[in-house]
């Protein structure tokens, strides 16, 4: 868990100085982000009774001065309490749907997101909303590739990302992130996979899939 988390703390901009940690679960990532010098301010936040326990647990544990909140995402969250949120350890349609619910609040803020599945509809959705990855990383931890990017606010109207760059990230295609190659493998064998057991008649889409499967591999060849 220490890696995954690091990479989100490590993201976290030297300016900010209040962060909301949404989704907190047990409030590990907003008692990190609590310890950095230059923040001032951190709320947990959760949807769920039994996660904001926990939280509050740990944060009486060590005696913090952290609000613990219940909130469905950003709701019970005023712009003025936050520069960063974070949202971290949910799906992406999850994060979308947060990020979607809240986007008046999100104006001019930092976001840190963190998810381990498809992050095209993310990625498009942020783009389309004035959102520039300002970073972006990959973390294996227990053998589970997790994509961690830092969001911050457009100053000029955002280029339209390529097919590609929505698939696997602009900053991990540019920087050419060591374990890009390892998400296109993975990537290579889900299509695997599917072509192994989908029947005959499902014709075209063996014809889909197996573009894409020549789509990859050149994006493998193209990028070593
Ligand atoms: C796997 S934990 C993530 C914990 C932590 N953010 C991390 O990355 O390690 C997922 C948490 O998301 C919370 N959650 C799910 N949907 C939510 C929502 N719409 N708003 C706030 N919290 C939510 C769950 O209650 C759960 O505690």
């Amino acid at each position: 868990m220490k890696k995954r988390i690091n990479t989100i703390i490590n993201m976290i901009p030297p300016g900010a100085k209040k962060i909301v940690d949404v989704a907190c679960d047990h409030g590990l990532i907003g008692i990190q982000a609590y310890n950095l010098d230059h923040i001032k301010a951190v709320i947990c936040s959760d949807i769920n009774d039994n996660a904001l326990a926990a939280a509050k647990g740990n944060v009486k544990r060590e005696n913090l001065d952290i609000e613990c909140r219940i909130s469905d995402g950003l709701k019970e969250i005023d712009k003025k309490e936050f520069d960063v949120a974070i949202i971290a350890g949910l799906g992406s349609k999850a994060i979308t749907q947060i990020v979607k619910d809240s986007l008046p609040k999100l104006t001019n803020k930092k976001i840190i997101i963190s998810t381990n599945d498809n992050l095209y509809k993310l990625r498009k959705f942020m783009n389309k909303n004035g959102f520039v990855v300002e970073q972006e990383k990959l973390v294996k931890e227990n053998n589970v590739i997790y994509t961690v990017i830092l969001y911050i606010p457009a100053d000029f109207i955002e280029e339209e990302l390529r097919e590609e760059q929505l698939y696997f990230g602009p900053k991990l295609l540019s920087e050419k992130h060591d374990l890009l190659f390892e998400v296109i493998d993975n990537e290579i064998e889900k299509v695997d996979g599917i072509l192994k057991i989908l029947p005959p008649k499902y014709f075209i889409k063996q014809l889909r899939l197996r573009s894409r499967k020549a789509y990859l591999k050149r994006l493998k060849r193209k990028l070593s």
